[in-house]
């Protein structure tokens, strides 16, 4: 779940602060099946975490109260965010250890574009989640971090295990495959568009809900067919060509439309000349696949001298197993 450098003691004495590297992830497969009874999508999707990652703190007070800093303009301090919401879940969950242990600080140290499809704000509470139970020590399992994950947000799950996964359900379930090692993303994204997740799905159901399945019988069907499907052959035979024909993203039917010059970047990206491209998740980040950090960097600095600087934001990213690493104890 979490990878931990050889220095750090992660259970033994109690430390006063943990940080930990929390990287985003992208969407290579996104299907929409149909509603679910609780209000969300049931969806069938493969997550890849990748190389560009935030930096999350957190550290034992004196005060009994939750305290969250983040130097980003377009974070939220107060209960809104996740991260935030995933200490005040633990302090309630975990009385006892909340009143011997004192108060939370959360320093977030913002490198993923906020509002991007690149889960985030997601990956920031999932390593609060982690960093929280090495603090306290109550040595919680992967099954108990996700469950909690779960009651937080569909992806945070998925942000707690990383790596290479397909998620069902809201996304919230995880089936995590083995790694996919040697790719790269580049990722490309406005700086000023951010997409609404809640606005991706609901245009979503109002332009295709004729074409939503009854999900307690399609959602293990699809699953099924994602199973024996080209996708899932690439992906086990680390196929790095193949992954990149098969991409798939049912959001981008409404995402681009809504927003062409998104679409206008997404074709220089794919004329760019990456192995496939696609949006992430509610978008808007497009990503293009390579077989190589060489390849990665000579499309971005292609894309670089197409876009101004400020026009795109632009990171090549690798593959990565995990999506959580302690960093410093
Ligand atoms: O779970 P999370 O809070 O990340 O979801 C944000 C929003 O995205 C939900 O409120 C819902 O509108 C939409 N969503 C959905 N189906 C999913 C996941 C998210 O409709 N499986």
């Amino acid at each position: 779940m979490i990878a931990v450098m050889a220095h750090d003691q992660p259970y033994g004495h109690a430390m006063d602060s943990y940080s930990l590297s929390a990287a985003a992830k992208i969407n290579l497969y996104l299907e929409v099946v149909g509603d679910r009874p609780d209000g969300y999508h049931e969806l069938v999707m493969v997550m890849q975490s990748v190389g560009l990652a935030d930096r999350v703190t957190v550290r034992r007070t004196n005060v009994p109260t939750i305290r969250l800093r983040c130097d980003h303009p377009q974070v939220p301090t107060d209960a809104t965010n996740l991260a935030y919401r995933a200490a005040a879940l633990l302090q309630s969950r975990f009385p006892q250890a909340a009143q011997q242990q004192g108060g939370i600080e959360i320093t977030i140290e913002k490198n993923i574009p906020v509002g991007a499809g690149l889960a985030g704000g997601s990956v920031n509470a999932a390593a609060t989640l982690v960093g929280l139970d090495l603090l306290w020590q109550l040595g919680l399992t992967q099954i108990e971090l996700q469950t909690l994950a779960a009651e937080l947000g569909s992806d945070i799950p998925f942000c707690i295990a990383g790596g290479t996964a397909i998620a069902t359900g809201r996304g919230e379930q995880i089936d995590t495959l083995h790694g996919l090692d040697g790719l790269y993303a580049v990722l490309a994204k406005s700086p000023t568009l951010s997409v609404s997740t809640p606005w991706a799905y609901k245009a979503y159901r109002q332009a295709f809900a004729d074409t939503y399945r009854d999900v307690k019988t399609a959602g293990k069907t699809r699953q099924e067919r994602l199973h024996s499907s080209p996708m899932m052959t690439a992906i086990s035979q680390q196929d790095g060509p193949a992954i990149g024909r098969h991409l798939h993203n049912d959001l981008e039917k409404v995402v681009l439309p809504a927003h062409p010059d998104v679409a206008a970047v997404r074709a220089v990206l794919e004329a760019a000349g990456g192995l496939g491209t696609l949006m992430s998740g509610s978008g808007p980040t497009l990503f293009t696949l390579t077989n190589s950090r060489a390849e990665a960097e000579t499309i971005a600095q292609q894309m670089r001298s197409r876009y101004a600087e400020s026009e795109l934001g632009l990171w090549v990213a690798p593959f990565l197993p995990s999506s959580l690493q302690l960093v410093e104890g």
